[in-house]
């Protein structure tokens, strides 16, 4: 039988109460045709016997490197070889830790190491804990890696705090392994065979030789985007502007100063895209005159005056294009803001739109973190605060829905 015929899927359980909905995710596998093998870190059999997950599997479950009579009847690297994929649920702070640090101190961290299957992690734990620098760090360094991650949901959680952190239900979760399994475009999450084009970072428009007019963006979204839709199987191109980011791998990238080099680049390279993410902040103005040599101070306490002429609208052009792509906008505000991002959204033709509130502490321009809401046609979504890296994973999936929606839609 092929791989996709019957998905081989390694289950690695964690410490975490929510091994339990596990049990649930391994009768759903193997009600859609799955093989599945369950591995358990050494405490996670405190929460669910082995013996329970074997019966509803049908195989003994693995927990230890050292088990001589299951490494002689399938060594762990041969296990991490049979893997079609691997799923961590639930992925504990401390097993995602130990991964972004590379350790491999027991089956289940040696298996992610050892295999070359993808990676998917359902992370699980209090919401203090998800939110925590450390963790966010550690995600941030296993997304860049490829790995992928599931939820968490937001809500209750058993320890009764409420925030991020509750491990998706196993419904989704199977979904997204599904999903991840027979990554086709018909899935619904992935961009094989598409091609995304995204503007990230800031523009800069001469005053002089100099001096500019610029803003606060990085470009850490955008390039965090680029990497996320390049994992989900796109072809990426990445225009950016002035940012002393590193090109991650496999994605073209064009780089840009100002908004009119920015518009150029976008027009030429715009052709045959499914999909144009505009992530950058462009400056709606330049300078009227850019002077050849440096201004001399005028002295005296006298006013300067720069006329200022506006920049073409980029992605608002994108969206007059007769052979358009999807088209994508951000929309950094700082007041009205949901109303004024839909109000963007549909003066620029948009058929999405990506809105964060700049003016709260700690997200949009700059930082790490983010906090989002996605608007389209029909509906909206809210992604929690996040790292930029996160962030992107969601947006891109949501995105490449919204897209396989709009394509069985027009082939009606
Ligand atoms: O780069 P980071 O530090 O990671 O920060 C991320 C971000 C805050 C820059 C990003 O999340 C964001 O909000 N980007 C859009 C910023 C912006 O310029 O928003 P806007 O509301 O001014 O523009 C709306 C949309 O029009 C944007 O998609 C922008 O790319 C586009 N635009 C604007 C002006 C122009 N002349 N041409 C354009 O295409």
């Amino acid at each position: 039988m092929d791989t996709l015929k019957q998905p081989r899927v390694l289950l690695c359980v964690s410490a975490g109460i929510a091994a339990y909905k596990c049990c649930e995710v391994v009768r759903r596998l193997k009600d859609e045709g799955a093989d599945v093998q369950v591995v358990m870190t050494e405490r996670a059999t405190q929460f669910v016997t082995p013996l329970t997950f074997q019966a509803l599997s049908g195989r003994p479950v693995r927990s230890s490197l050292f088990d001589a009579a299951a490494e002689a009847a399938m060594g762990h690297i041969e296990l991490a070889r049979w893997a079609s994929l691997v799923l961590i649920a639930p992925a504990t702070a401390d097993v995602l830790a130990r991964l972004a640090a590379g350790i491999a101190d027991d089956l289940v961290t040696t298996l992610c190491l050892a295999t070359s299957a993808p990676v998917l992690a359902a992370p699980a734990m209090n919401q203090q804990m998800w939110q925590h620098p450390a963790t966010q760090a550690n995600l941030r360094t296993l997304l860049d890696r490829g790995m992928r991650l599931i939820g968490p949901d937001e809500g209750d959680q058993a320890c009764g705090e409420v925030g991020p952190g509750r491990m998706v239900e196993p419904a989704a979760l199977v979904q997204a392994v599904l999903a991840a399994m027979h990554s086709l475009p018909s899935t619904g999450t992935s961009l094989a065979g598409r091609r995304v084009l995204i503007t990230a970072g800031p523009t800069r428009e001469a005053i002089d030789p100099v001096r500019y007019i610029s803003n606060h963006s990085s470009g850490k979204q955008g390039f965090a985007l680029a990497a996320a839709a390049q994992r989900a199987g796109a072809e990426v191109t990445l225009i950016a502007g002035p940012v002393t980011l590193r090109t991650p791998p496999g994605l073209r990238r064009i780089d840009v100063i100002s908004a009119r080099d920015m518009h150029q680049a976008t027009l030429a390279a715009i052709a045959d895209h499914d999909l144009f993410i505009a992530v950058a902040a462009v400056a709606d103005y330049r300078p009227t005159h850019s002077a050849a040599t440096k201004l001399k101070k005028i002295g005296g306490n006298a006013a300067l005056t720069i006329a200022l002429t506006e920049n073409p609208d980029i992605v608002a052009e994108v969206a007059t294009l007769t052979k358009r792509p999807f088209v994508v906008g951000f929309a950094a505000e700082t007041d009205r803001v949901l109303d004024n991002a839909r109000e963007k959204r549909l003066r620029k033709g948009l058929d999405a739109i990506v809105v964060n509130d700049v003016a709260s502490p700690g997200i949009g321009f700059g930082g790490d973190d983010n906090a989002v809401t996605l608007i389209w046609d029909d509906g909206e979504q809210t992604i929690a605060r996040a790292a930029k890296a996160r962030i992107a994973e969601q947006l891109i999936e949501a995105l490449a829905r919204l897209l396989h929606e709009r394509d069985r839609r027009s082939s009606i």
